[in-house]
């Protein structure tokens, strides 16, 4: 009988240990320890721009692996899915990565990424009430940004001015304090429900950041909203140029339900020219989504995995790539060399005739 109990209770701890060790539970317990991973430490570490790395991830979503599915998340990409039928299944497992299928505001976390400009803020993610940038840059005598994101809307005003537009600045960046007493006001006069509508909870605006610019055509007298600045040429120009000066639209009208916020079509936010090309490139309207594909940090964790699994394939690939470019260049090379021999030859008889 005792012996019985002894074979029982090994059976027992060698069924427990199985399950401890199960690819599925492991997974998931490496990935919540994982450190906190850049897109610019990853880049430089993988030797690639951010366009080469999108291709990369596009390729393995071609061969049918989403890169950006994360194994800890997949009874909420199901969940998901299962409450939005008509998103297709990679914006499911973006949104569902920047916890966009949380109700706003309901389970709050501190935003990873301070100093980079590509920090998602939004009514998940918030910045301690402390935090404020440390490169603070004078634009005129009244507005202060981050020193890249200053740097790169006066180039912009001055690509708009050459162009016969104006642009005002009506914001820039505002501290913790400012934005408390901003929303306290706005929920005081209008109601909880309409305040955040119109105004991020302090620690959520990316106002915060020093990255955030709300612009208009002319100079802002009323509110914001009456300036109906969305008909306006200054903001048609915006919308195809402002990605080569690092800005996107932040809060689109077709993606209010994700954002949470009334269509702002004056709130213009510095993600750098790299983030704001590609997604111009991509087509791709709202930040969550780029940010859920391509930046957050457990993503990157898997985008790295998958590339060092795959990486003899994609030299292979690239060094074929070069090949051929190598080739086409010499063939080129050599045809140009033929043409001016040619041309020489013509010339010289050109001459002779002349003479
Ligand atoms: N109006 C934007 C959402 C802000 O308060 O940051
Ligand atoms: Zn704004």
């Amino acid at each position: 009988m005792h012996v019985m109990k002894i074979i029982v209770s090994i059976i027992l701890s060698l069924l427990i240990l199985a399950g401890i060790s199960s690819p599925a539970l492991s997974a998931s317990e490496e990935n919540a320890s994982l450190p906190y991973l850049s897109l610019s430490e990853f880049l430089d570490e993988m030797d690639m721009d951010l366009e080469r790395f999108i291709a990369q991830m596009k390729e393995f979503a071609q061969s049918g692996v989403y890169p950006h599915y994360l194994e800890k998340n997949a009874a909420r990409y199901e969940a998901y899915r299962a409450e939005h039928p008509d998103i297709p299944f990679a914006n499911v497992i973006a949104y569902v990565n920047v916890d966009l299928d949380k109700e706003h505001y309901l389970d709050v976390k501190e935003a990873q990424d301070f100093t980079e400009s590509s920090i998602l803020l939004n009514k998940t993610f918030f910045l301690p009430s402390f935090w404020s940038p440390d490169d603070l840059t004078e634009i005129g005598s009244r507005y202060l940004m981050r020193a890249e994101a200053a740097e790169n809307i006066l180039l912009m005003q001055n690509a708009i001015t050459e162009d016969g537009l104006r642009l005002h600045i009506v914001s820039t960046y505002r501290p913790h304090e400012r934005q408390v007493s901003l929303y306290n006001r706005g929920a005081r006069s209008r109601g909880v429900a309409a305040a955040d509508r119109n105004y991020a909870r302090p620690g959520h605006s990316e106002h915060q950041t020093g990255l955030a610019v709300d612009l208009l055509h002319r100079s802002h007298g009323g509110s914001l909203t009456s300036a109906r600045f969305e008909n306006s040429e200054l903001f048609t120009w915006l919308m195809q140029n402002a990605h080569e000066y690092g800005f996107i639209l932040r809060y689109p009208e077709e993606y209010k339900e994700f954002h949470g916020y009334i269509f702002e079509p004056w709130h213009w936010r510095f993600v750098g020219v790299s983030i704001a090309t590609a997604m111009h490139n991509e087509k791709m309207a709202l930040y969550e989504e780029f940010y859920g594909r391509y930046i957050t940090s457990d993503v990157l964790h898997r985008a790295r995995e998958l590339i060092y699994e795959h990486r003899a394939a994609i030299d292979a690939e690239a060094a074929a790539v070069l090949a051929a470019e190598e080739a086409a260049a010499q063939e080129a090379q050599k045809r140009d060399k033929t043409i001016l021999r040619k041309d020489i030859i013509n010339g010289n008889k050109k001459t002779d005739s002349l003479l």
